[in-house]
């Protein structure tokens, strides 16, 4: 079995400094203020954190959405949700509404964002503009570890093996949450690498996920289920994993090709029906590319 690489410790560049906060992944960057143009050498030193720890967090960050949407797009071009309609005046800002009633998270199981689409985003920034003091974390999880710890066996078993990708019904995505706002888009379903090697860094990570992955191509669900199920489990095991606490202007920025995330239902208030918080967070999706 290859030895997983662990992230390097704190570095510091153009003022950046960057903190890991977990074994797994996550690094917190220090030293940035968002609201302000950002050097090249401060956004070159960004991108590397973004790279080497998948997933990246900034704290205190007051930014409008057009400085959100400007920050988001010196990664990669944007997208819109396929699904569910952006703000007004910002399209590629898509916002995420927990109303205090409902006590689900949108999003709240393991995924990865759209891969059911066939160019699944590259990643995403998301800004908490409303959440409450404790609750509704965000969890994210490694798929480069999820494909390095699996046995020499398993991963000759999935060379070459591909799964189908299913959005569902498109209703799922907003009639839970009264706070969203439907797209005429419609259902979509996409074949995808199993295995899939990053672009940039040339490592391979684990490509399925529980939310979208329906089977394996050219079985059926039922076939599938067994060694589906295991890996879908075996990718988001606690030792992969990083926990984030939101608080207002908080961001994370994570890379959707190697990461999975899901946001926590926690809201035992609203789970038994009493007034819980509310939770608002603005979402800039990165436009895809096609896995290999
Ligand atoms: C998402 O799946 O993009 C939402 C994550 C979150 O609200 O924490």
């Amino acid at each position: 079995m290859q030895i997983p690489t662990a992230p390097s410790p704190e570095t510091a560049d153009a003022g950046v400094q960057v903190r890991p906060v977990s074994g797994a992944l996550g690094a917190e960057v220090l030293g940035v203020d968002l609201s302000q143009p950002l050097s090249d050498e401060a956004f070159a030193a960004i991108r590397q954190a973004f790279l080497e720890h998948l997933v990246i967090f900034f704290r205190d960050q007051a930014i409008t959405p057009a400085q959100h949407r400007a920050f988001a797009a010196r990664f990669f071009e944007l997208d819109s949700h396929p699904f569910v309609q952006g703000l007004e005046n910002i399209p590629q800002i898509l916002e995420i509404v927990k109303q205090p009633d409902e006590f689900r998270n949108w999003g709240g199981t393991w995924h990865a964002d759209v891969t059911f689409q066939p160019d699944p985003s590259v990643g995403a920034v998301l800004l908490a503009r409303e959440v409450p003091d404790y609750g509704g974390d965000t969890l994210f999880a490694n798929m480069y570890l999820a494909y390095e710890t699996l046995s020499d066996g398993m991963k000759r078993l999935l060379e070459g093996l591909e799964a189908v990708h299913d959005s569902g019904e498109v209703g799922a995505f907003y009639a839970n949450f009264k706070g969203m706002r439907a797209t005429s888009g419609s259902r979509t379903q996409s074949v995808h690498p199993v295995v899939r090697t990053h672009p940039e860094t040339g490592r391979k990570a684990l490509f399925v996920n529980s939310v979208y992955t329906s089977h394996f191509k050219d079985m059926t669900v039922e076939e599938s289920h067994p060694l589906l199920h295991y890996l879908c489990s075996h990718a988001v095991r606690a030792e992969f994993t990083c926990r984030f606490r939101w608080r207002p202007g908080s961001v994370a920025v994570w890379d959707n090709r190697v990461t999975q995330h899901s946001p926590i239902d926690d809201d035992f208030r609203a789970r038994k029906g009493d007034a819980g918080f509310r939770r608002v967070m603005h979402r800039a999706t990165f436009a895809g590319e096609r896995p290999v």
